[in-house]
């Protein structure tokens, strides 16, 4: 039964239940159920109405899985709810457990009366999918907490707790959880008895709260277009609440309709579809991993520390050298001091995690721990020692995972007499900010050993994307024919601060040549070099080594590309850099053409398309979505295209393909080989997104 009523006494206490978050469905006919047992026990003799839902929260919102491209019939089923929970003839009291959350909070808005458990979480999330609350939200709330708060929290999507909502006014009371039926039941009864006439509150909008909120919206490096709405929704609020809903219905229906909110939408749910593994079992229950051993004290060995102390796991940190141990600690300490000081971690917290680090420098203190991730020199036989020591020292049961950016983990594995407890964990570096984590399968890689890594990826904060063994993994190799675009450019026309311009207005968080002085020209140098041993022959561009035999390896240098004076993080163009690109071109033969930022975002963008299409087809990554999570979570892809793959299928893969065989047909077309897939598809008239599942 998704809805059910009983009575106690004349209170009827209407439940619903839609698992896993009770999203308002429209398209089970879900909310068109409820809203017709709301009214109906309304007009059969209740007195007052308890609203409540079964399972582990209220409710998440409006089913995101049901918007598709006519917002009006997407949402209007919620909307017609909602209306009838707020024209009920009798007081309707929400019971709100676990979280109200998006449409879920605009229901328990539109009830007379709403009671919380202690732990509940409220709030109006729609921001983040690039929409608005449309359901009446964004009237509703200014007139419960006044048009600040509400712009505040609509504006940030942020959720708070029970008590601060009691404390704006948000709910009437808050109990313990147990408590929650029967607090309800009192405040329905005591409602029926009052009997107080519903009237819609007036709420006045004060114009200098407005015109503060657009000039900040208009201060961001990256206006939004929801946020601009909220704003004039809650402009609107301050008139009548049937004009202030129209105005919220338009341009609910415009958002969802953009590309930003499409995009989100997609992010969101990309998210936890990458969480599943196609053909596991699915009795394999993931094992709760809570001690761990860091091999490799390193910037990234420190920063995995980081992410597994403050996901309350218990970490020991193991390097030969003692001097680079302290360091590290000390490194780690204070990034949770300076969270204590920006008041975002109590003193308790960081003190808890601070005792939770341990240190040696023997791989033999890696005896107890659940799970060993080596964070060492990405060499091989560095890691073969490495590797084979752990084998010998660790427990039998336990976890072992090699942090390799480029190894073939097949290879590591083998380095060990036990290669079904190997996994590969690619950590993005900041390990302990980028949400990244590339979970590696090998050959032998146990399945309960990946679906806990899969699980430790989630639990440590992380987006686990699952990919299959090839040079460089899912997200390493689509980068390198993104970087094989830009040097062709350089050569072709363009120069630095053109290709990271059209990049970064396109969306991009940082332009390629900026990441790569970040990263450190050397990284990249040093696997050319490893590659022209591995694959004579392959052709390539030189222009970036030359860079990097100036020793201008980046920010670390003072320079790369663009010139860092005195330590600056931003860089500045370098005529020397433009007039060695130029250089370089005449010494090719390559007559320079201005290159306008469109081919340059296509020629990019289309090359990790082309790429990505190469390596779902080839089972590296599980599904095009695979891909898109990488990029929108280890790359700075934007999160309002969606990722490469959704973004493809954005544009038409027809149109995507066609641009494809016009860049083979040019100068180094051979790199433009189009990926069959991509052929396949678009010759079907089908899209990436139909091999998501
Ligand atoms: N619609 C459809 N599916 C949803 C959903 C929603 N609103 N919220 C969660 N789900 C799905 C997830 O995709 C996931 O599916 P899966 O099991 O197939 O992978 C499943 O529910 C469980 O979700 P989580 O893994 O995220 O579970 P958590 O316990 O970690 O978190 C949550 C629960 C806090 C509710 C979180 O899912 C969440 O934040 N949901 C989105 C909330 C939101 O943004 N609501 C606004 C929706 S738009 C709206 O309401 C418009 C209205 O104004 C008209």
């Amino acid at each position: 039964m998704r809805v059910s009523t009983e009575r106690d006494g004349e209170i009827a206490i209407v439940t619903f239940a839609n698992p896993p978050v009770n999203a308002l469905s429209v398209g089970t006919g879900l909310v068109g159920e409820l809203a017709r047992v709301v009214a109906n026990e309304g007009a059969s003799g209740a007195r007052a109405i308890v609203l409540r839902s079964d399972g582990r929260l209220f409710s998440g919102g409006a089913d995101i899985a049901d918007f598709g491209d006519d917002p009006d019939s997407d949402v209007a089923g919620i909307r017609a709810l909602i209306d009838c929970v707020a024209a009920s003839k009798v007081p309707v009291v929400a019971a709100i457990h676990g979280a109200a959350l998006g449409g879920g909070l605009e229901l328990a808005l539109a009830a007379q009366a709403r009671v919380a458990a202690d732990s509940a979480k409220l709030g109006l999330p729609e921001v983040t999918l690039g929409l608005l609350p449309g359901a009446g939200g964004t009237q509703r709330l200014p007139r419960l907490i006044g048009a600040d708060k509400a712009l505040e929290l609509m504006l940030s999507g942020r959720t708070i707790g029970a008590a601060q909502a009691q404390a704006l006014g948000l709910v009437d009371a808050v109990v313990g959880e147990s408590e929650l039926p029967r607090a309800a039941l009192a405040l329905a009864r005591r409602l029926a008895d009052e009997a107080p006439p519903r009237t819609e509150r007036a709420v006045s909008v004060d114009a200098a709260t407005i015109a503060n909120a657009r000039a900040a919206e208009a201060a961001r490096a990256r206006p939004s277009l929801a946020r601009q709405h909220i704003i004039t929704c809650v402009e609107a609020a301050g008139s009548d609440l049937r004009d202030g809903l129209a105005v919220e219905a338009r341009l609910f229906n415009e958002l969802m309709l953009s590309e930003a909110s499409r995009g989100l939408r997609h992010a969101f749910l990309g998210e936890r579809m990458v969480q599943r593994i196609a053909g596991l079992d699915p009795a394999i229950r993931p094992r709760r991993l809570a001690s761990a051993a860091v091999v490799g004290s390193g910037t990234m060995g420190g920063g995995i520390a980081i992410a597994l102390l403050a996901a309350g796991m218990t970490v020991t940190l193991i390097d030969t050298q003692p001097d680079a141990l302290a360091r590290a600690v000390a490194r780690i300490g204070k990034t949770f001091d300076d969270q204590t000081a920006k008041g975002r971690l109590s003193a308790e917290a960081a003190a808890a995690r601070k005792a939770a680090l341990s240190t040696a420098t023997d791989l033999a203190a890696s005896a107890q721990a659940d799970i060993v991730i080596e964070a060492v020199f990405e060499d091989l036989d560095v890691k073969r020692s490495v590797l084979a020591g752990l084998d010998a020292a660790m427990r039998p049961d336990a976890i072992l995972a090699s942090n390799t950016s480029t190894l073939d983990v097949d290879r590591l594995a083998g380095f060990t007499r036990n290669p079904a407890r190997v996994v590969g964990l690619h950590f993005f570096s900041p390990a302990n900010i980028m949400r990244l984590l590339e979970v590696i399968r090998g050959r032998e890689t146990d399945p309960e050993v990946l679906a806990t890594a899969m699980d430790f990826a989630r639990r440590i904060g992380k987006v686990g994307v699952l990919s299959g063994v090839c040079d460089g993994f899912i997200g390493n190799r689509l980068f390198e024919e993104y970087l094989r675009q830009v040097w062709l450019l350089l050569e072709e026309g363009a120069l630095p601060a053109q290709i990271d311009g059209a990049l970064e207005a396109w969306g991009m968080a940082m332009g390629p040549l900026k990441v790569m002085d970040l990263a450190g020209q050397d990284i990249g140098w040093s696997i050319r070099k490893r590659r022209a041993v591995e694959q004579p022959g392959r052709p390539y561009s030189k222009l970036p080594d030359l860079v990097c035999e100036l020793g201008r390896f980046g920010q670390k240098t003072g320079a790369g590309f663009y010139l860092y004076p005195e330590g600056a993080r931003k860089g500045v163009p370098d005529p020397e850099i433009d007039a060695l690109i130029l250089r370089h071109s005449a010494e090719q033969g390559i007559e320079r053409r201005a290159i306008g930022d469109e081919e340059i975002v296509e020629r990019c963008v289309y090359a990790l398309v082309n790429e990505g299409a190469k390596v779902v087809a080839e089972g590296i990554a599980q599904r095009p979505v695979d891909v898109d999570m990488v990029y929108l979570n280890g790359y700075g892809f934007p999160a309002e295209r969606g990722g490469p793959m959704f973004y493809a299928d954005r544009i038409g893969l027809p149109h995507v393909l066609e641009r494809i065989r016009a860049f083979a047909a040019g100068r180094e077309g051979w790199a433009w080989e189009p990926a069959p897939l991509l052929v396949e598809l678009a010759a079907a008239g089908k899209s990436f997104g139909t091999l998501n599942r």
